[in-house]
């Protein structure tokens, strides 16, 4: 387990699909809420990060996407800088970003949904092709096509927002707490759909509260802390490290 250097490092720094390398960031004039912070996101991998509210998570994946520009530091997507891109041209460098909350449009059928995913898609072929692929990967998706999203319960939404966010083949999806308002049973399918996306070749940047649920699901673990990555290492580490427990993951393991 890596201390404070806060690199997710089980892969040489050319091969990571994502990379944040010490950034400063924050809101207008208030005090930064990233002091330095530095996350690797390799291939095939999901890592995850933990800590409480107001720890700095979703400004993390605001920075990774473009929402938020860094005061300092960089951002690499497969190895090119893309430091200062906006969101929607990050969507064109392969990242794409489902928000915190719900934020599917209750009003439009499940397809035009997942269609706006494809707004920067031209070739019918190409989008025709990943309408199948992401009806296979999330069955739900398939069965619910023509129906209203609205209709669909909170963790059958989430998928329609994951199904939103492949539409492109993005490179990494960032997650931001996609357990969110959803029972035990919706969370445990809302990780295993997490894994799928994964085994399907997207790696994953996923920000979670449910710390223990989705360190069992991710393979690197990073724990914010005052701005930064200040533990990062296999997440099977840090979910059996009892002082770690203690402090970030809300208890000790179930033993
Ligand atoms: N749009 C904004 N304008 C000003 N300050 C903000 C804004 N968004 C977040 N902040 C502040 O930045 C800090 C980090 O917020 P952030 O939303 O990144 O935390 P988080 O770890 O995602 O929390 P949570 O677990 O509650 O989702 C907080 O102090 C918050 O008040
Ligand atoms: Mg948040």
């Amino acid at each position: 387990m890596a201390a404070a250097s806060g690199a997710a490092s089980n892969a040489a720094a050319s091969t990571n699909l994502l990379e944040l390398n010490d950034i400063e960031a924050g809101y207008g004039r208030a005090a930064l809420v990233l002091r330095g912070l530095t996350v690797q996101v390799p291939p095939a991998t999901v890592v995850c990060l933990v800590g409480p509210n107001g720890a700095g998570k979703s400004t993390v994946l605001k920075v990774a996407s473009g929402m938020l520009a860094p005061r300092s530091g960089s951002i690499l997507v497969d190895g090119v800088d893309v430091t200062g891109t906006n969101s929607q041209r990050m969507l064109k460098h392969g990242l794409a970003h489902v928000l915190q909350g719900h934020s599917v449009f209750r009003e439009m059928t499940v397809a035009e949904n997942v269609l706006l995913g494809a707004f920067t898609v031209k070739d019918q072929k190409v989008i025709d092709e990943r309408v199948a692929f992401v009806q296979n990967l999330f069955p739900i998706v398939g069965e619910r096509w023509k129906q209203l999203a609205g209709l669909l319960s909170g963790g059958q939404q989430k998928q329609v927002e994951f199904a939103r966010s492949l539409m492109v083949s993005p490179k990494v999806v960032l997650l931001d707490e996609p357990s969110m308002g959803l029972d035990p049973k919706t969370t445990a399918k809302v990780f295993e759909q997490v894994a799928r996306m994964r085994d399907a070749g997207t790696a994953v940047l996923l920000v979670e509260q449910n710390a223990r649920r989705a360190l069992e699901t991710a393979d690197i673990g990073c724990v914010l802390d005052l701005g930064r990555v200040h533990i990062s290492g296999p997440a099977p580490e840090l979910l059996a490290d009892p002082t770690l427990g203690e402090l970030y993951l809300g208890g000790r393991p179930a033993s």
